[in-house]
């Protein structure tokens, strides 16, 4: 089994990211070979295909949260903030460059845990790593929920939200940022922002795309 926090630094470079010269990332390149990473058991129990590496690249969800943050400082200054599915980890290192007490980064891929690590450290930020499935436990013990692209798919869109519900009804703010993805859970979502940002799709970031950032807001009634 190779030690993923090696390949990733032997076979990405570590370099800024498109839209966010203050963060630098482990990135994906055409000859990175990131398949060699996945494990025979990798995927699910159904027998599906193994989760594509997510964490390799900036998303122009986490992309256009990370940009929102850095320019608006006081949003997470002082606070204690959850970066769920963190991937890379950039939400978070953004959180912890403006000025966050306290970052946890949530990841459910072993892979993306190392990945995070080393660009946690590639920025010279704390991050607390939680490694495995937040969303079925208890709200965290966090001001701020920053919760970058988790509405790409229709299985993880549906257990983030009961999730995050039950971090507003703590009284725990949820940020969103997202370039309209289809599970996208619109009617609860208040905009903040938008900014063109790139998204994943090529060496060095695809097209720029509108993408915004929202506050989530809780249902009526
Ligand atoms: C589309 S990527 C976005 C990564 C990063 N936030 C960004 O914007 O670049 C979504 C990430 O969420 C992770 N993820 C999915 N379900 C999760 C869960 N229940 N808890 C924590 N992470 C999860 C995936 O492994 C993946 O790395």
């Amino acid at each position: 089994m190779l030690d993923p926090a090696e390949f990733i630094k032997a076979n990405m470079r570590l370099a800024p990211v498109p839209a966010l010269p203050e963060v630098r990332l482990y990135q994906a390149h055409p000859g990175s070979g990131l398949r060699r990473l996945l494990e025979p058991d990798d995927g699910d129990e159904g027998g599906a295909e193994p989760q594509p590496p997510y964490w390799a690249y900036a998303w122009a969800g986490g992309a256009v949260l990370a940009r929102y943050v850095l320019d608006r400082p006081s949003i997470v200054a002082g606070k204690r903030v959850l970066d769920l599915g963190a991937g890379s980890g950039l939400v978070g290192i953004a959180a912890a460059k403006a000025g966050a007490r306290a970052v946890t980064a949530a990841e459910v891929d072993r892979n993306g845990v190392a990945a995070l690590r080393l660009n946690a450290e590639a920025n010279g930020v704390a991050i607390q790593i939680c490694e495995g499935d937040v969303t079925n436990g208890p709200p965290p013990a966090v001001e701020l929920v920053l919760a970058g692209d988790v509405f790409y798919a229709q299985d993880v869109g549906q257990r983030m939200m009961p999730f995050l519900d039950r971090c507003l009804t703590a009284g725990i703010d949820v940020l969103v940022g997202d370039p309209g993805r289809a599970w996208l859970p619109r009617p609860r979502l208040c905009l903040l922002g938008e900014y063109q940002v790139p998204d994943v799709g090529g060496n060095g970031g695809g097209e720029p795309k509108p993408s915004a950032v929202f506050a989530l807001v809780a249902e009526p009634g």
